[in-house]
């Protein structure tokens, strides 16, 4: 781009995008190469238990929130199964479904937002699975409370509704879900989390999901016994509770949406309305 006020914020601020905590503690690692990871990463998910306030018995940890989504999809799909999810979303689903020979039912986006009573319609006695992807990746809508609520009071109790909050952590927008504060309520929910995106790990490949204890255990099942690294983990854990990093980013991220809101505005460029009114700022 042309304008000099790209040049002003993006350099800086997205080049020291990862938490200076996380590669001390990957160096201190350096010792311990030879010595297999905790496969159940216990002390972090006592860390993440800790911060999120579920129990660690609630938390399974996956190579990315990727890897939570592909044993997802082995854990719950028989071929011939359907799952349903909106069409734009993040294309793991589609492709997890695809390799355990199950059906995705795709339902349109409105207006760059899920359209969650199309896709409430779409539910029979075949689906074993509905993705939610919020905010979605990549429109960068959000579904609020209200709408999500209305949603899952809906969906019978033996689908699995998935939940993925890879961006949660950038959403300034108060009618957004608290999706911790609706695990209690919906034990058929399972929510899914990420180091990759605002800590900045996104090579370490550390990803979470927390939900109903039974749900943990049958996904875990699948899961193979090291598949999370020491040096991922280590990271993790030393960024966890580093907010000041966080908020940085969040303040980076608000910048640069301004700043993409306003050249796209100059440009006469479209983008999703909803998206608009994501950050406030
Ligand atoms: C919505 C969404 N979910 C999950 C992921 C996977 O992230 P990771 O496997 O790095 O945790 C991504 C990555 O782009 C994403 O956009």
């Amino acid at each position: 781009m042309a304008s000099t006020r790209s040049s002003s914020w993006l350099p800086t601020k997205i080049l020291s995008a990862a938490p200076p905590k996380a590669a001390d503690a990957i160096r201190r690692e350096l010792e311990q190469i030879s010595i297999y990871p905790d496969g159940a990463a216990v002390e972090l998910t006592n860390a993440i238990a800790k911060r999120t306030g579920v129990n660690a018995d609630q938390i399974i940890f996956g190579a990315g929130s990727d890897e939570i989504i592909l044993m997802i999809a082995r854990a719950y799909l028989q071929p011939g199964d359907e799952t349903v999810m909106a069409v734009e979303t993040f294309p793991q689903y589609k492709h997890n479904v695809t390799i355990e020979n199950g059906v995705s039912v795709e339902v349109p986006l409105a207006d760059g937002k899920h359209d969650l009573p199309a896709m409430l319609a779409k539910v029979n006695d075949k689906t074993k699975i509905v993705w939610v992807c919020n905010p979605n990746n990549p429109t960068g809508t959000i579904v609020s409370d209200d709408e999500l609520t209305a949603f899952l009071d809906q969906v019978p109790d033996r689908v699995l509704v998935v939940l993925d909050e890879a961006y949660c952590e950038y959403v300034e927008d108060p009618s957004y879900s608290d999706g911790l504060a609706l695990l209690n309520r919906y034990p058929n929910l399972i929510l899914l989390r990420t180091f990759s995106k605002i800590y900045g790990l996104a090579s370490l490949r550390i990803g979470y999901g927390i939900g109903a204890p039974g749900l943990i255990r049958s996904i875990n099942q699948v899961r193979e016994p090291f598949n999370t690294s020491r040096f991922g983990q280590a990271a993790a854990l030393a960024s966890l509770n580093d907010d000041e990093f966080l908020d940085r980013c969040r303040t980076a991220n608000r910048e640069g949406l301004a700043f993409l809101r306003a050249e796209f505005d100059r440009l006469g460029l479209d983008y999703f309305p909803r998206a608009r009114q994501l950050y406030y700022g």
